[in-house]
């Protein structure tokens, strides 16, 4: 059985969350030890980072930065640990949302990115990415729907169109490793997937 490190990716909006618990399950029926996390955060200190980034005014490089920083404290307490003792680690966005948020929203230097990216990964890379894409009129209208916007989810519908281009990007570069899962499609029917989709690659 397949084991590893899986991110979950999508715009704000687009139901990936709910999905990530149920996975955890599905493995845990399976017999694995899974850690279950998300970012920015995952530890005391990535969360506090979160916080900043989510509601303080700052630009493309400072959110690069702090997004970067949270990662690497991240990585080096839990996400590493845990691998390398055998865990499956499930991560609630990753580098990919970097990528697509601060290269694709905000407009940032993507090069420097993979430099940031090379710095605090050290090669480390996701086995799987799954991919919730919709379109963003459709996600604005889910949420809408649910709790008070922050920084990125009060973002208008171009800032949205840009991060999904970013997705697209990081998936046509990575096509391995990368799933599209299509999250306009009912609850259920996006939960068949997944399992369909790990089944098919041995999890
Ligand atoms: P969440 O609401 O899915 O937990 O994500 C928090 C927000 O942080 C989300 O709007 C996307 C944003 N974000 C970035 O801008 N860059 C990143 O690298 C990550 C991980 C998240």
């Amino acid at each position: 059985m397949n084991h590893g490190f899986i991110t979950f990716e999508g715009i704000d909006g687009a139901g990936k969350s709910s999905h990530i618990e149920a996975l955890a399950q599905w493995l845990r029926v399976r017999g694995r030890e899974v850690l279950l996390t998300r970012e920015p955060g995952g530890t005391a200190l990535a969360e506090r980072l979160r916080e900043l980034l989510l509601h303080e005014p700052m630009d493309a490089l400072t959110e690069s930065l702090l997004v970067f920083a949270a990662r690497r404290d991240h990585l080096r307490q839990r996400i590493e640990p845990a691998l390398a003792r055998g865990a499956t680690v499930l991560c609630d966005r990753f580098t990919d949302a970097t990528f697509a948020y601060q290269g694709g929203g905000r407009g940032f230097d993507l090069a420097v990115l993979g430099q940031l990216e090379g710095w605090v990964q050290q090669g480390r890379q996701p086995d799987l990415t799954l991919w919730f894409d919709l379109p963003p009129t459709v996600a604005a209208r889910r949420r809408a729907a649910a709790r008070a916007a922050d920084r990125f989810e009060s973002e208008d519908e171009i800032f949205f169109t840009r991060v999904r281009e970013g997705y697209a990007a990081r998936a046509t570069a990575a096509p391995e490793r990368f799933i599209r899962i299509d999250a306009e499609q009912p609850r259920e029917a996006v939960w068949a997937q997944i399992e369909r989709e790990l089944q098919e690659r041995g999890w």
